[in-house]
């Protein structure tokens, strides 16, 4: 008995530092039934490209087309992709500005002069997120213009007089009146070094914006919070125009009693507990609906339709968004807070503990990083997975890549592109 533990255990090394060295020699087995000593070497008896794998809030696509990239999300048969569902939430983030608009016709055009001006903060032109938002708002505004199908999501720059192409002016009628919209300007907030959703771009961009034509802006949009909430405290608090953003942070909540318009949330307590649920699943070997659609033995499940929907073309797991403003911020006021349908602790004794490598693209964002991580650090604990946490600089992939270097200490990996285009620079690391 105690030869075949130690003739185990070396096996298991064995296979360890093959991994560790890159062997794509595939599974070793026989882990399956053997001694509690195999078992807790696990992570070496896998080949890499066999372990569980989530791609998330990154959807591993053409940036250019929105193609996905289906031979990343089929990665391997314990491949999924967890987001939200983009055009849901940004036809609903569309409709809450125009709504407002709606009900605030009264006051909302500021200098009077019949049309209704708004600038738009883009995050990313090449992340189908930001391609949505830009396209729901353009939408639900009038302003949208389609080319070959779908609506021109590019920024127009300044548009003061209406002449762009990408954008038209739209037309929003209340109380049998009829008035202009206009986007005034729009511009993806990328800075000088490369990083996208740049906040502090948005800030320089409306001071910019408002110098020049500041009383022709009635309204804000913001493809996300982060940049909505640089833009409200560089300019639109002060001037009192509505803001809107997307994410639902802590910090936009709260200003939502100060004047800040609303914004989406895009149940990143949903999300961030998926992430990590569908690794956890695989590392089990059960059912991957486990704890999702189906409750798990400590409880925990979600509502299929009205969480979270499934799409098994696609691999992805899509959280359901929610319109968040001054009728029921109240209820958002903590973005960290943890979801209560899953809320409860797995048992060690069936649940191991297992190691977990994940990177955030980019450390300074705010929505990854004040709302998504702080949730992942919460759902970590309760799925019993030691996550290793790896924080990118939002431009270059190899800053993360170069910290994968040794994927066979772990058992499944999260991953976060800078570019949604590179999946390949992370699976070419697994497959080796
Ligand atoms: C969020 C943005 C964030 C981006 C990062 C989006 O889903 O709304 O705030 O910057 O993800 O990829």
């Amino acid at each position: 008995m105690r030869k075949k533990i130690l003739m185990t255990a070396m096996a298991a090394v064995l296979a360890m530092s093959m991994a560790a060295c890159g062997s794509s020699g595939g599974s070793t087995g026989g882990s399956e039934g053997d001694t509690g000593a195999a078992q807790q070497e696990a992570s070496g008896t896998s080949a890499n490209k066999d372990k569980p794998l989530v791609w998330f809030n990154r959807q591993p696509s053409n940036s250019s087309t929105g193609e996905l990239d289906m031979t990343a999300l089929n990665f391997n048969d314990n491949t999924y992709y967890v987001g939200f569902d983009a055009n849901q939430g940004a036809d609903l983030q569309g409709t809450m500005i125009k709504e407002y608009i709606e009900k605030n016709i009264d006051t909302i055009d500021r200098n009077g002069d019949g049309v209704i001006g708004y600038v738009l903060a883009i995050g990313d032109i090449g992340h189908n997120d930001s391609i949505a938002r830009t396209r729901g708002v353009r939408k639900a505004l009038g302003t949208a213009v389609e080319e070959n199908g779908a609506i021109n999501s590019s920024p127009v720059g300044t548009n003061t007089d209406g002449s762009a192409t990408a954008v038209k002016d739209g037309e929003i009628e209340v109380n049998g009146q009829t008035y202009v919209v206009r986007e005034l300007a729009s511009q993806e907030m990328k800075n000088s070094a490369g990083a996208t959703w740049d906040a502090a771009t948005a800030g320089n961009a409306v001071g910019t914006w408002a110098s020049s034509f500041g009383d022709q802006i009635d309204v804000i949009a913001s493809n996300n919070d982060g940049m909505g909430m640089s833009m409200f405290n560089a300019w639109s608090k002060d001037n009192q125009v509505p803001t809107f953003g997307y994410d639902a942070n802590s910090d936009a909540v709260a200003a939502i009693a100060e004047g800040y318009g609303g914004t989406i949330s895009q149940h990143a307590d949903v999300q961030a507990y998926l992430t990590l649920r569908v690794l956890r699943n695989a590392l089990d070997g059960v059912d991957v609906n486990t704890g999702i659609s189906t409750a798990d033995d400590a409880g925990n499940v979600l509502q299929e339709g009205v969480d979270y929907a499934y799409n098994a073309d696609e691999r992805s797991f899509y959280a359901l968004n929610l319109a968040v403003t001054a009728d029921n911020y109240q209820e958002f006021t903590d973005s960290t807070k943890i979801y209560e349908p899953v809320s409860a602790q797995l048992d060690e004794g069936a649940h191991a503990t297992k190691k977990v490598w994940l990177n955030i693209y980019n450390a300074a964002d705010n929505f990854l990083s004040s709302t998504y991580q702080p949730l992942l650090e919460q759902y970590d604990d309760l799925l019993n997975l030691d996550v290793e946490y790896i924080g990118g600089d939002g431009q270059t992939e190899s800053n993360i890549t170069n910290r994968l270097g040794n994927p066979g200490a772990y058992d499944a990996f999260a991953i976060n592109m800078v570019k949604t285009d590179n999946a390949a620079s992370y699976t070419s690391i697994l497959s080796q």
